[in-house]
């Protein structure tokens, strides 16, 4: 990998950076105005090769609070990637466009071809195929770090699709970098956690069960997932599976009175909506933090108003 600041996977920053980057999300929070020019003159470029709302759209909402202009796509059909230019050649054109690149692709690995590729512009991940998810991962850390949850020894439930679910793998990765917590997985045999995501665990402690109201009682944060319909090449397969997990009114009531449920999104059916007003669901205002995480670390990758 060249010098470009990429952020490609959790592992690419150390706790330190992780805990600058919450501070400074933390001031813009505050006080918005003050940073609305820190981009001002930069281009951002999101390629979105695979559909997205919320990491399209925080993305392009923080560049463009933070001052900067975007260009992009969030439709491959309609770029010349249809007529068979490679991943490669489409990111040199677009380097020689733009100061960054956020890029969402559906191939694992493929932000990693980009860091080989690219020599001018850094590049964000912004999800490969069923691999990682990096900045949903520092949405996750940052909306830890916002309820004062992170750091705190926590027993986290991450319940559902854990096989193809890079959210998951990421914030994973990201956790042991805290120091680890109590993981334990909640999954269908069919959609464990694969074993290259297991061996990750260092400081931490990993347990298995398939039963949620068994467990949800030991959680201080239930992390709930939906099943990923694009990974799967049988559609029978996942309508068995896409309703086997469903928090509903039963199970809360088993859990603490101050559990967190987050959740990636988009929601399906996992997570019944007549929850919608218990506080203990915080996965709008997750999605919301989100936006500020990402300014954050745009600010932080392009290198401006870091004092
Ligand atoms: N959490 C997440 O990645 O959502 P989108 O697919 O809508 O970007």
């Amino acid at each position: 990998m060249n010098c470009l600041s990429h952020f490609i996977r959790p592992s690419d920053w150390q706790q330190s950076t992780y805990e600058e980057s919450f501070r400074l999300a933390d001031l813009i929070l505050q006080d918005p105005g003050k940073y609305s020019h820190s981009c001002d003159g930069k281009v951002l470029a999101s390629l979105f090769f695979e559909p997205s709302t919320r990491t399209r759209l925080s993305f392009e909402a923080a560049f463009q609070r933070l001052g900067g202009r975007v260009i992009g796509f969030s439709d491959q059909g309609n770029t010349s990637t249809a007529k068979g230019e490679s991943l490669e050649d489409t990111l040199r054109i677009v380097e020689g466009y733009v100061d960054l690149i956020v890029m969402r692709h559906f191939l694992e690995g493929a932000a990693y071809l980009a860091t080989q590729t690219l020599t001018k512009v850094p590049v964000i991940n912004a999800g490969d195929g069923s691999h990682q998810h990096p900045t949903q991962t520092l949405t996750d850390l940052y909306t830890l770090h916002h309820y004062q949850k992170l750091g705190k020894n926590l027993t986290i439930g991450l319940c559902g699709d854990l096989l193809f679910g890079r959210t998951v793998h990421s914030l994973i990765e990201a956790l042991e970098i805290f120091g680890g917590c109590h993981y334990v997985c909640i999954a269908p045999k069919d959609l464990a956690l694969p074993a290259y995501v297991q061996e990750k665990v260092k400081k931490g402690k990993i347990t298995f069960v398939e039963d949620l109201q068994e467990v949800i009682g030991d959680l201080d944060v239930l992390y709930m997932t939906r099943v990923q319909k694009e990974r799967f090449v049988s559609e029978q397969e996942y309508e068995r599976l896409k309703g086997y997990y469903i928090l509903d009114q039963e199970k809360m009531d088993r859990a603490k009175k101050d559990m967190l449920v987050m959740h990636p999104l988009p929601r399906v059916v996992e997570v019944d909506r007549k929850l919608d007003k218990d506080p203990r669901l915080i996965f709008f205002n997750q999605a919301h933090l989100g936006m500020y995480a990402r300014m954050a670390l745009m600010m932080k990758t392009l290198g401006v108003n870091l004092d």
